[in-house]
């Protein structure tokens, strides 16, 4: 059985977590559970950073003593894993004995290897960065308590390792993910590489891990932090289990942290003669309008509310569908309320929600026989057949975004081929035929549902329940006569106020006034270009169509009256051009994100459709 060890970042307990803590986790989580479905062994940790003057700091601040600090902190994060379904192995605390030991172990590794050397320091020094700084610096503005220091310190020869880290990022061009980062670290090891300061005296700051060669003197946090991954696999204590575990498969980072774990980290192992982790991989940052949502901004959303409001899951969705890893995402309510509503309540929930009342209604609650397939269901059943291998070879390349995109696509497929069947018509005819249009959505939603698992752990236990499922009973297909467990609305969905609609009038209004609008207003739209992925109709509405787009890159879904005109079989895989940047409205209880364009008469309606565009690009009118 292969093995899988993946880590997170160990978090300051210097304030509660926030958003980006536990965006880092659940993506470890969700990688985690994708790859024990696989059936590897997996060992997934995350833990807390207590030591040095951020904490120390937080601790005063407080009145308290640093120690009694972290263990009133710590519960505040164990109670958000707890709540966001986080299957963590094990939790490492920095302040623990097993850490302290191996941090002292590897520095004396270091030392005996000749890499240590005592320099003595003058300069100034930035209290609240915790490190010495340039004149120049100094003179930014952007560095508080500045202090003029001299200081006997001890330095790791990081410089000693410069070429064979070189070395090793081009060796192995997995090492550092994605490849932008790969290219920014050697970009950045072309200057010399300087020596790291691993020590801070007690007469400054008494709060962290006492050097083995020197007690006036505790370690520089960073140095004690990045062992944590070494010491959570039994190192010194536990051979086998060392062994078995490390080198890591993958450290998931924050942007923010690449320099410290992709140079101070491996030339660290490299002067301990222990192996390096296979993979570093920096994600990059959730953002708030332009800015990194960060403790020191304020601007922060709060996970517990989301959760509160919104349940574990959907945050947990969103999250991991919204952002492309490597690249930084923007979070808004707005778009949150937008990929639930779409994603969740309609493709995902209205199906689960179509084949339970149908098989409730019609077959007395039991999966009907699979009957005699026709070429619809085999065409189904190819996508059904390639699904999981695409999802998992997308988990493996660390494309998770996609992952979850090709498993709505699949979702939308299952909506499409229901929509085109009919079953609630086709009971009234033929049942036999009914029946087998409904075991077979009900087995690919299977199929769907167990891929959604790790991302939504609970509802989608929920989900095989409601389908008479668990979800052991979920990797085989379904058997006619199992019956149906209780339904409950998986997803309700949110409702938008229709304020969006009449603010989006009132402005029409404005422009028809004096009849013309300035380039500038004219900038302001949106423009792109789109291809349909599905259309159907709305139910209950006789003009509308509802499709699907893809524009740049994402999915949308909008709402167009024009189901008089155009069927929806005709609209699939054109590329057509819409307004993507108009408010999201609510028609007819179908939400709609844009609008298309068409030229229109008395009677007829004619789609502007355009050839061989680079999707979702935008365009301007000459
Ligand atoms: O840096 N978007 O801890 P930290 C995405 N203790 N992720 C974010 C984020 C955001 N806006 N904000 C934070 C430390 N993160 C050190 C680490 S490791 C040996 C020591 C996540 O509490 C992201 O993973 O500042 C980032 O790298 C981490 O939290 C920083 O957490
Ligand atoms: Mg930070």
């Amino acid at each position: 059985m292969s093995k899988f060890y993946i880590t997170t970042p160990i978090y300051y307990v210097n304030d509660r977590p926030h958003i980006g803590h536990a965006y880092t986790t659940i993506l470890a989580d969700v990688l985690s559970r994708y790859h024990r479905a696989g059936g590897e062994d997996v060992f997934f940790l995350t833990g807390l950073d207590e030591h040095g003057q951020k904490v120390q700091q937080a601790a005063e601040k407080r009145g308290v003593a640093p120690k009694q600090h972290c263990d009133e902190m710590a519960p505040r994060f164990l109670e958000l894993w707890e709540k966001l379904h986080i299957s963590n192995d094990d939790f490492i605390r920095t302040t623990e004995d097993r850490h302290a030991k191996v941090v002292q172990d590897i520095l004396q590794m270091v030392h005996d290897n000749g890499d240590v050397y005592e320099d003595e320091y003058e300069g100034l020094y930035s209290v609240s960065e915790e490190r010495f700084i340039t004149e120049k610096e100094s003179e930014t503005g952007e560095f508080r308590d500045i202090k003029k220091l001299k200081e006997k310190n001890y330095f790791f020869k990081m410089s000693n390792y410069q070429q064979a880290l070189i070395d090793h990022i081009n060796d192995n061009p997995d090492f550092i993910q994605p490849k932008h980062r790969k290219n920014e670290v050697l970009g950045f090891l072309k200057q010399p590489l300087g020596d790291l300061c691993i020590s801070r005296p007690k007469s400054r700051l008494n709060w962290g891990i006492d050097l083995p060669f020197d007690t006036d003197y505790v370690t520089y946090v960073w140095f004690d932090a990045l062992i944590n991954y070494v010491t959570a696999t039994g190192f010194g204590t536990d051979d086998e289990s060392y062994n078995k575990w490390w080198p890591c498969e993958y450290h998931l980072i924050g942007k923010d942290i690449l320099t410290t774990h992709t140079v101070y980290w491996p030339t660290m192992l490299m002067s301990a003669k222990l192996p390096l982790p296979k993979s570093i991989f920096a994600h990059g940052w959730w953002l708030s309008g332009e800015s990194k949502m960060s403790k020191s901004l304020g601007n922060v959303v709060n996970p517990l509310d989301l959760i509160e409001e919104y349940g574990v899951d959907p945050v947990r969705y969103y999250l991991m569908r919204e952002m492309v890893l490597g690249q930084d995402a923007s979070f808004t309510m707005e778009s949150f309320i937008r990929r639930y509503n779409s994603d969740l309540a309609n493709d995902l929930g209205n199906l689960v929600g179509r084949v339970s009342t149908l098989i409730d209604r019609h077959f007395d609650r039991v999966i009907p026989p699979k009957g005699v397939l026709t070429d619809a269901e085999a065409e189904l059943s190819k996508k059904a057949d390639s699904i999981s291998d695409l999802v998992m070879d997308n988990i493996s390349n660390m494309r998770l975004s996609e992952a979850v995109e090709e498993t709505l696509q699949f979702v939308r497929a299952i909506n499409r081929y229901m929509e085109q069947m009919a079953p609630w018509k086709l009971v009234k005819s033929d049942t036999g035929r009914a029946g087998t249009v409904l075991y077979t959505a009900t087995d690919c939603l299977r199929q769907a549902v167990a891929l959604l698992q790790p991302i939504m752990p609970a509802r989608c236990e929920k989900i095989l329940h409601m389908l008479g499922l668990s979800m052991a009973s979920a990797k085989e297909c379904l058997e006619a006569g199992t019956p149906l467990g209780n339904f409950e609305i998986p997803f309700p969905k949110i409702e938008l106020p229709d304020k969006d609609l009449d603010k989006v009038k009132d402005e029409k209004e404005n422009v028809m006034s004096d009849g013309k609008i300035s380039i500038d207003d004219f900038a302001k739209v949106d423009l792109r270009t789109a291809v349909v992925t599905a259309a159907e109709k709305v139910e209950g509405a006789d003009k509308l169509l509802k499709l699907q787009l893809e524009v740049g890159g994402e999915t949308r879904q909008i709402v167009a009256g024009i189901a008089e005109h155009y069927a929806p079989e005709d609209l699939e895989g054109k590329t057509i051009v819409v307004v993507a940047n108009l408010e999201p409205a609510v028609i007819r209880g179908v939400e709609s994100n844009g609008m298309l364009l068409a030229a229109s008469s008395d009677d007829s309606v004619v789609i502007v459709t355009v050839d061989d565009t680079k999707v979702g690009s935008g365009i301007r009118i000459s």
